[in-house]
């Protein structure tokens, strides 16, 4: 069967602040993050093999995703959390209806996520139930539609920088395949969990680090597909830089003050990227810089409200007018 979510063929806009920079609005997803792409692949997989209910983990986003596509095409899902998932993604995967089991120290403790990952791989096996994670290393066919959003990117600006935020690597490597040598790709990752860029300036394998990022999507500590996105960086000639949070956190603040552009932190990471190397003096690279905006604001308010100043007026209707002209009359 043919699964179509909506997903895919998101805006490509130009920023107004930045020359030379373009925003990928993963955002416009239907359920607010490119994750979609990711389940509309699972999915056709689930229902060609006849399953009708499966497992998965998650930071927020693929449950979000998953919940909305298991629940128009019948499926039931259990969706493991950590306690960090925020607040607008376990709304959404409520209200499609899936099950949401947190795990306290998941994703956190590099042991203990190894024995739940175990712990899944084995139920998956036994039950015959599909275990969905956003990443090669599991699930292959789902990430190989995200390949899509590069092909969508160099379609429209052949020979751009794709600026891609990075949490276990999946979507950097998705990218790199996608774009398949007609774009260069530079990989973001918050210096808090910085296991690709590492890694790829080293020449070591992987090592798990003790994140301290706080940015939700992008602390995942140990090696889910980090060693292969930094294999398709290398033979592709792409880079791989960290940010700190406060930088995304400004990016984010520039997106919503600036460019109108309602992004949760981790679909900020990747302008934050971008913004660093214009300050570092790459701005006379002549290539189009793009940001995938890859997950929406509505998705974390928290990470809005809680730093960003935002103030409320409450008049009577009777002194309304003379409330909006005031006395340095601002309209
Ligand atoms: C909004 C957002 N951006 C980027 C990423 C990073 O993707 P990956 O873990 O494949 O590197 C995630 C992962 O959850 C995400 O939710």
């Amino acid at each position: 069967m043919n699964v179509r979510l909506g997903e895919g063929n998101t805006p490509l806009v130009p920023s107004v602040t930045t020359p030379g920079v373009w925003f990928k609005l993963e955002s416009c997803n239907p359920s607010g993050s490119y994750k979609d792409r990711f389940v509309a692949g699972e999915i056709e997989r689930m229902l060609a093999i006849g399953a009708k209910a499966c497992v998965a983990t998650s930071s927020g986003n693929t449950g979000s995703a998953l919940a909305a596509g298991a629940a128009r095409y019948g499926l039931r899902s259990s969706i493991v959390v950590n306690e960090f998932a925020p607040a607008g993604k376990l709304a959404q995967m409520q209200a499609h209806g899936a099950r949401v089991i947190r795990v306290p120290g998941f994703t956190v403790d590099a042991a203990l996520t190894r024995e739940v990952m175990e712990t899944l791989a084995l139920l998956a096996q036994e039950e015959g139930l599909p275990l969905v994670v956003s990443a090669y290393r599991y699930c292959p066919v789902g990430m190989a539609r995200v390949e899509r959003l590069g092909e969508e990117v160099v379609a429209a600006l052949p020979g751009a920088r794709i600026f891609v935020p990075v949490g276990g690597g999946g979507l950097a490597t998705a990218v790199v395949r996608g774009v398949a040598g007609r774009a260069a790709v530079t990989a973001v990752q918050p210096a808090g969990c910085d296991t690709v860029v590492t890694t790829l300036a080293s020449g070591a394998g992987v090592r798990p680090v003790t994140s301290t990022t706080r940015i939700s999507g992008l602390a995942v500590p140990f090696d889910i597909d980090a060693g292969q996105a930094v294999e398709e960086l290398r033979n592709s000639g792409g880079m791989a830089i960290t940010v700190e949070d406060d930088e995304v956190f400004e990016a984010q603040r520039v997106m919503l003050r600036d460019e109108g552009i309602y992004a949760e932190p981790a679909g900020a990471a990747a302008f934050a990227g971008a913004l660093k190397q214009l300050r570092h003096g790459h701005s006379a690279v002549p290539r189009p810089m793009v940001c995938l905006v890859t997950g929406h604001g509505f998705k974390d308010p928290d990470s809005i409200a809680g730093r960003i100043s935002t103030s409320e007026e409450r008049v009577d209707a009777s002194r309304l007018r003379v409330v909006l002209l005031g006395t340095e009359r601002v309209l």
